[in-house]
């Protein structure tokens, strides 16, 4: 089977885009695939986020991978930091990617225009500690969203180089863009991915989240002002009600296509309600689930515990040979 390498960020309460973009797509890969899917609480700190809050949102986003359907008998499921070898081939590949390299990244540009206070060097080097993710488990498959497709090619070239210098040690990962993916965007700025870390709470809805607070974001979701204010797909001219249409279509399981003629008499008020209710109805149960698995204590340090052992049997074998090619002694 291949094998798919992914991971979200605990840097905040998992949202309804990295449900439908990541976790729903990692559910559907996991008989066909040898899945490894990690929180990845190192690359969190690059914000230097409050300890108990990083903590909580692990636990949280463990349980939450668990209620989403991500299956511990199928996958291996574990928290980045409980496996040691993702900092220790970070630490070589950073001498295999030049400056340059790291230099060109748009995320890191983005990320430094925003927070000039705390620039890091973590923020900066975060791409190689990402290539080391996935290399260290020779993926074959790395499933991306558009903004982080830019880090995948520059893991491709890292691993491409050290093959050339040292032979074939490594995977060249290849992007995997899911048939079914989904890019959810911003309620109140639709042209901007929804992300977990916005400042403002009203631009993403949080996988936790009450259902009245959920109606009450999606009510107050910016659509776009013309004159007839029709129901229409076109990601141009109406970013804001496209982007409601296709939150409905992945919470419904009908098409885009299908919905359209179905609002072609109502108001955005209607399509807007519809959503709140088809969102709601996708997250309770997974909600009911998130309860359940975060308060057993004894299931969830077992899934960590098992997960980590697994992760690190795997990449053990991979940073040998790593350690190996470079001209690093054994231990005797
Ligand atoms: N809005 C989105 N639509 C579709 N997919 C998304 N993903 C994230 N946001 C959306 C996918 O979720 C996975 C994990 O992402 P991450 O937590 O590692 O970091 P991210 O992509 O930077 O997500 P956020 O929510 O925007 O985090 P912050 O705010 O901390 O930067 C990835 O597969 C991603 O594509």
């Amino acid at each position: 089977k291949p094998v798919v390498l992914s991971g979200c960020q605990p840097s905040g309460e998992l949202t309804i885009g990295n449900y439908l973009g990541a976790l729903k797509q990692w559910v559907n890969m996991q008989d066909s695939h040898n899945c490894y899917y990690m929180l990845v609480n190192q690359h969190a700190i690059t914000v230097r986020p409050d300890p108990a809050a990083l903590r909580k949102a692990t636990l949280d986003g463990l349980a939450l991978y668990l209620a989403c359907g991500v299956d511990p008998e199928k996958s291996t499921i574990f928290i980045q930091s409980h496996v040691p070898e993702h900092a220790q081939l970070s630490w070589v590949l950073s001498c295999y990617t030049q400056m340059g390299e790291l230099n060109r990244m748009t995320q890191y540009k983005d990320k430094s225009q925003k927070s000039e206070a705390n620039m890091n060097s973590g923020l900066f080097t975060y791409p190689v500690l990402m290539a080391a993710d996935i290399l260290l488990y020779r993926a074959d498959r790395v499933p991306v969203g558009d903004d982080q497709k830019q880090h995948l090619e520059l893991a491709r070239d890292i691993a491409t180089r050290f093959n050339n210098l040292h032979g074939d040690v490594f995977v060249v990962p290849d992007p995997y863009i899911p048939e079914h993916g989904a890019r959810v965007m911003s309620l109140l700025e639709p042209t901007k991915k929804m992300s977990k870390s916005d400042t403002n709470p009203g631009n993403f809805i949080g996988l936790l989240e009450e259902p009245k607070k959920i109606a009450k974001k999606i009510k107050r979701a910016v659509t776009d002002s013309d004159e007839q204010a029709r129901i229409y797909f076109n990601i141009e001219e109406k970013p804001g009600v496209s982007n409601l249409l296709s939150l409905l279509s992945c919470a419904t399981g009908q098409t885009v296509e299908q919905l359209v003629p179905q609002y072609e008499d109502k108001m955005y008020g209607h399509l807007k309600g519809d959503v709140a209710d088809a969102v709601v109805a996708m997250l309770e149960p997974i909600q009911e689930k998130y309860h359940q698995y975060r308060n057993d204590q004894a299931l969830m340090e077992q899934v960590m515990r098992n997960g980590a052992e697994k992760a690190s049997e795997r990449a053990s074998k991979i940073l040998t040979s790593v350690y190996d090619a470079v001209g690093f002694i054994a231990k005797p």
